[in-house]
C-alpha cells in the first residue's frame, strides 16, 4: 500500500486515482475546482466513462479514495504526487503548460520530506527537467530542502475504455534521471503484469507523442487509401482486412471514416509538429496527416453538395456528435466540424447523440437537437452518420425512408450494409466503398 496524491480530476487524473485506490493504495485526488470536488464527494462524475461512478463509490466507501481542494491535505504523508492536469493547445499548437506550472509550484510550496513527482500530463519533451527547475528555484533555501525526483509516466488511456486500459495496459513507460525513483513507481504497477520500460525523461515524454502521432498517421493513411479506393472501385474495408492479417501491420486503427478527433490526437500531433518546427526540423508527414484529417470532413460536404446540387436551406440530419462512441466528449469531434462547414453553406442542421447532447448544446448554435434518430430523419434531405454508436446499428430504415424528404444516406463510419438500404430506395454513400459504387454504377449488360 502506498500513499498517493493525484493532482487534477479530469479524465486521466480521476481514472488514475480511482484505479490506484482499487489496487489497494490510499489515494487523495485534488482539484482546484471547488464545484467539481464538491460534486465528486456527492458521487457525481464530471465525465461520462463506463464503470467509473461505481468504482469511485466503492473505493470511497472502502476508505481508500478521497477528494479535496486542499494541497496540504492531499500532500500530507504522500509518497507519490501524480500530476494529471490539462495541457490544452495554445495559439500555435504548442501545449499550454500553465496548469502543470501551478501544480509544480504548489508542490514546491507545500510538500515535505521526500516526494516522487510523477507526470502523467502530456507535455513537450523537456518538461520533466523544467518541473525540476521550477521546484528547485522556488524552494530556494529559505525553507527546509525538499528531496524529490521527477518521473515521466505517460498515459495511454482511451476514453470509453479507460478503466480497462489502466488495469490491462500493453506497457508502462517510466522516464527519469533517477532510476531508483522510476523503480519505485514501477512497483505501483507490478500487479498489472505488463512490460515496464524505464527510460530517460525525454525519451518517455517522446514515446507518448510518437505513439499518438503514429496512430493518427495510420488513420490518415487508411483514409487516403479510402479516397483512392472510391475512385478506383476498390473496397477499403477489405483492403484494411487484407493488410491487417500481415503481422507486421496488424488490424487495429485501420477504420476509414470521418477521421480522428478527441482530446488527444489533434492536440498531440499539432504539439509534436510545433516542437519539430521550433527545433529546426520539417515535420512534413505530420502536416500531411493533419491535412488529410481535415479533408475527410470537407469531402463529406463535397459529396453532399454534389448529391443535393447545393446545400442552401437543405435539411441535414446528423447522427452522433461525440468524437467516437461511448463518450460524451465532443472535443475536435468530426461531427462538430462538419456541422460548421455545412452551416457555412446555408444548410439547416438537426442532430442527435446518445450521450453528448448536453456538451453539444454549449457549443452548437442554430442546431435543432432532437430526441431520437427518427426525429433527426424527419424532413431531412440527407442523413449523415458521424459516430458509430451501437444504437445506430439496427435502425428502422423503412421508417426513416418514409420520414425523409430525400432518401440520401452518408455513412461516415461505414456502419451499415449498403445493399438493404439501396433496395429500400436510399442513395447510399460510404467512405472508400468504391467497389460498391463500381458495381452499382457499372451494372453488367444483360
Ligand atoms: C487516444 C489514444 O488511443 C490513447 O492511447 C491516448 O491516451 C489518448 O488518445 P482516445 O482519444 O480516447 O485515445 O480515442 P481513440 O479510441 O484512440 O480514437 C481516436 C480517434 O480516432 C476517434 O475520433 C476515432 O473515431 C478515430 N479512429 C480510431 C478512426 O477514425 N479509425 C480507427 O481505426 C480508429
Amino acid at each position: 500500500m502506498s500513499k498517493i496524491c493525484v493532482i487534477g480530476t479530469g479524465y486521466v487524473g480521476l481514472v488514475t486515482g480511482v484505479c490506484f485506490a482499487d489496487l489497494g493504495n490510499e489515494v487523495t485526488c485534488l482539484d482546484v475546482d471547488q464545484t467539481r470536488i464538491e460534486r465528486l464527494k456527492q458521487g457525481i462524475m464530471p465525465i461520462y466513462e463506463p464503470g467509473l461512478e461505481q468504482l469511485v463509490s466503492q473505493n470511497v466507501r472502502a476508505g481508500r479514495l478521497a477528494f479535496t481542494t486542499d494541497y496540504r491535505q492531499a500532500l500530507d504523508g504522500a509518497e507519490f504526487a501524480f500530476i494529471a492536469v490539462g495541457t490544452p493547445s495554445g495559439v500555435d499548437g504548442e501545449a499550454d503548460l500553465q496548469y502543470v506550472r501551478m501544480a509544480a509550484e504548489a508542490i514546491a510550496d507545500i510538500a515535505k520530506g521526500y516526494l516522487i513527482i510523477v507526470n502523467k500530463s502530456t507535455v513537450p519533451v523537456g518538461t520533466g527537467d523544467w518541473i525540476t527547475d521550477i521546484i528547485r528555484r522556488r524552494r530556494n533555501g529559505t525553507r527546509p530542502l525538499l528531496q524529490f525526483s521527477v518521473v515521466s509516466n505517460p498515459e495511454f488511456l482511451r476514453e470509453g475504455s479507460a478503466i480497462n486500459d489502466f488495469m490491462y495496459p500493453d506497457r508502462i513507460v517510466l522516464g527519469s534521471t533517477d532510476r531508483q525513483a522510476a523503480s519505485k513507481v514501477a512497483e505501483l504497477y507490478v500487479s498489472l503484469r505488463c512490460p515496464i520500460l524505464i527510460t530517460d525523461l525525454r525519451t518517455a515524454e517522446m514515446i507518448k507523442y510518437a505513439s499518438n502521432a503514429f496512430l493518427a498517421t495510420r488513420i490518415s493513411f487508411i483514409n487516403e487509401i479510402a479516397n483512392i479506393c472510391e475512385e478506383l472501385g476498390a473496397d477499403v474495408q477489405e483492403v484494411a482486412l487484407g493488410m491487417g492479417y500481415d503481422k507486421r501491420i496488424g488490424p487495429a486503427f485501420l477504420d476509414a471514416g470521418l477521421g480522428w478527433g478527441g482530446s488527444c490526437f489533434p492536440k498531440d500531433v499539432k504539439a509534436l509538429a510545433h516542437m519539430a518546427v521550433l527545433h529546426g526540423t520539417q515535420p512534413q508527414l505530420l502536416q500531411a496527416v493533419m491535412e488529410i484529417n481535415r479533408n475527410q470532413r470537407r469531402r463529406v460536404v463535397y459529396k453532399l453538395r454534389k448529391a443535393l446540387n447545393n446545400l442552401d436551406e437543405k435539411i441535414i440530419g446528423i447522427l452522433g456528435l461525440s468524437f467516437k462512441p461511448n463518450t460524451d466528449d465532443i472535443r475536435e469531434a468530426p461531427a462538430i466540424d462538419l456541422i460548421h462547414l455545412l452551416q457555412n453553406e446555408g444548410a439547416i442542421i438537426q442532430a442527435y447523440d446518445p450521450q453528448a447532447m448536453e456538451n453539444a448544446r454549449q457549443v452548437l448554435k442554430r442546431v435543432k437537437l432532437c430526441e431520437t434518430p427518427y426525429e433527426v430523419a424527419q424532413g431531412a434531405d440527407a442523413l449523415v452518420l458521424a459516430t458509430e454508436w451501437n444504437e445506430f446499428k439496427q435502425l428502422d430504415f423503412e421508417r426513416i425512408y418514409q420520414l425523409m424528404r430525400q432518401p440520401i444516406i452518408m455513412d461516415g463510419r461505414n456502419l451499415w450494409n449498403p445493399e438493404p438500404l439501396r433496395s429500400i430506395g436510399f442513395t447510399y454513400f460510404g467512405v472508400g466503398r468504391g467497389a460498391d459504387n463500381h458495381i452499382n454504377n457499372h451494372q453488367p449488360e444483360t
